[in-house]
C-alpha cells in the first residue's frame, strides 16, 4: 500500500502494508535509524518518535494509525527552537553512556518541553518514566532537562 508520510518536514512515499510499525518504516522504508529497536512492545520507550509533537512509541503505533499527522525523529529534532536546546543541553551534560536509548529519551523531552516549557519535577518524571536506560543516565537525563528549561 502507497502510503504518503509527511517526515522531518519532507513528504516521503512509502509502500509497505497498514499493519507494518511505524518503527520498521522509518528504518528499513525510510533508512532513518534513529529510533531504535528494544522491547517491540511499547514498554522502553527506544523507539519513541513524535506524532504532530506527541511522543509516541513508534514499535506499537502501525502504519496506517499515521494518518497525516507530522511524524518528527531524531534525525529531525534541530528543526525546533525546543529541539535545539534540548540536543545542546544534551551534549553539555554528556548525557549518552552506551547511547541505545538516547534517541527515544531526548524526543520525550523535547514532547514534554514543547507543551510545557516549565514542568515541575512530578511532571518530568511524568513524561520520562517510559523511557528506560539500562546504562542509568537518569541523573544527566534530569540536568539536561533542567538546563533545557533555564
Ligand atoms: Fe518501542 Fe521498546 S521498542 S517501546
Amino acid at each position: 500500500m502507497k502510503t504518503a508520510l509527511k517526515v522531518n518536514g519532507r513528504t516521503r512515499i512509502v509502500d509497505a502494508p497498514g499493519d507494518k510499525p511505524l518503527l520498521w518504516v522509518l528504518r528499513e522504508e525510510l533508512e532513518l535509524s534513529g529510533p531504535k529497536f528494544g522491547c517491540g512492545q511499547g514498554l522502553c520507550g527506544a523507539c519513541t518518535v513524535l506524532l504532530d509533537g506527541q511522543a509516541v512509541r513508534s514499535c506499537s503505533t502501525p502504519l496506517s494509525a499515521v494518518g497525516k499527522a507530522a511524524i518528527t525523529t531524531i534525525e529531525g529534532v534541530g528543526a525546533s527552537e525546543v529541539g535545539q536546546k534540548v540536543a545542546a543541553a544534551w551534549v553539555d551534560q554528556d548525557v549518552p553512556q552506551c547511547g541505545y536509548c538516547q534517541a527515544g529519551q531526548i524526543m520525550s523531552a523535547v514532547a514534554l518541553l514543547s507543551a510545557n516549557p516549565r514542568p515541575g519535577e512530578a511532571e518530568i518524571d511524568a513524561a520520562m518514566s517510559g523511557n528506560l536506560c539500562r546504562c542509568g543516565t537518569y541523573h544527566r537525563i534530569r540536568a539536561a532537562i533542567r538546563q533545557a528549561v533555564t
